[in-house]
């Protein structure tokens, strides 16, 4: 049986809004398990930004419990909670947010450095390592600015796994880039899977969607349908995209 990573019981997120309240996330029960690559679809505005920060301890939630590794992060501390988003997960954004006066080296590395769990001379060999296989070994001393959307997002792939997170956690992470950069993200967030990193990811991009071993829907901060995958091969995926496609039609994507 697959070992839990995240679950959430009851998840409720609600923000203030012309003096009241909107409901975004209500009553969500969700689990994200260990080796998946589990992405989240749903309409534009039907809250999976607000459930991915629910769940990651970047937001907190309204009410309800989320576990982390079988902690409750509702009634954690500040300290304890960035502690454990340091430790535990790695996060891929639209909006790539590297440090724009540190090197694409620096970049992955300082995660690691700040991390203290490996010496500074095995960071830099795990740095080294990570940015020879997202393929920007020869751009790392550049400054990001000096580099294109699609080798940025590849370094801050790099950098969400320096510290060898139990969970990545992306957002959009191809929303921001051309049909070819999309591939190579997709292929390196796959590769990483395949090696063992779990990875839960929101997008509206079905290419994206595809590479997934279970889909979530998500419609009004509710999950309302689930659809498990085999493991995405490049062979698998015109017919990956046919059952795909058919199922989000019946969930009325
Ligand atoms: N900080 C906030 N304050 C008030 N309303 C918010 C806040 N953050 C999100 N919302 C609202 O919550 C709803 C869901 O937002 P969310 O960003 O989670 O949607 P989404 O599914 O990620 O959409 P998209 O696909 O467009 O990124 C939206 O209607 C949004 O306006
Ligand atoms: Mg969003």
């Amino acid at each position: 049986m697959k070992k839990v990573i995240i679950s959430a019981r009851s998840l409720c997120k609600s923000f203030a809004h012309n003096g009241g309240q909107v409901h975004i996330i209500q009553n969500a029960d969700i689990e994200i398990y260990e080796g998946d690559f589990t992405v989240i679809m749903g309409a534009s505005g039907s809250g999976k930004s607000t459930m991915l920060y629910a769940l990651s301890g970047m937001d907190r939630a309204t009410s309800g419990e989320v576990l982390i590794n079988g902690e409750n992060i509702t009634e954690m501390s500040e300290r304890k909670l960035a502690y454990l988003r340091h430790t535990e997960f790695g996060f891929v954004f639209q909006q790539i947010h590297l440090v724009s006066n540190l090197s694409l080296f620096e970049n992955v590395a300082v995660p690691g450095y700040l991390n203290k769990v490996l010496s500074v001379s095995e960071v830099n060999k795990r740095a080294d390592e990570l940015m020879e296989k997202v393929g920007i070994s020869a751009i790392k001393n550049q400054l990001p600015s000096q580099c294109s959307g699609g080798e940025q997002q590849r370094c801050a792939i790099a950098r969400a796994l320096i510290n060898s997170p139990s969970l990545v956690f992306a957002d959009e992470p191809t929303g921001a880039l051309n049909r070819r950069n999309t591939t190579e993200v997709l292929d390196l967030l796959t590769l990483s899977n395949r090696e063992g990193q779990s990875i839960l990811m929101v997008t509206h991009d079905l290419r994206a969607a595809l590479r997934a071993s279970r889909i979530l829907y998500l419609e009004d901060g509710k999950i309302i349908g689930e659809l498990p995958l085999p493991p995405y091969s490049e062979e698998s995926e015109k017919s990956r995209e046919t059952q795909v496609n058919s199922w989000l039609t019946s969930m009325q994507w």
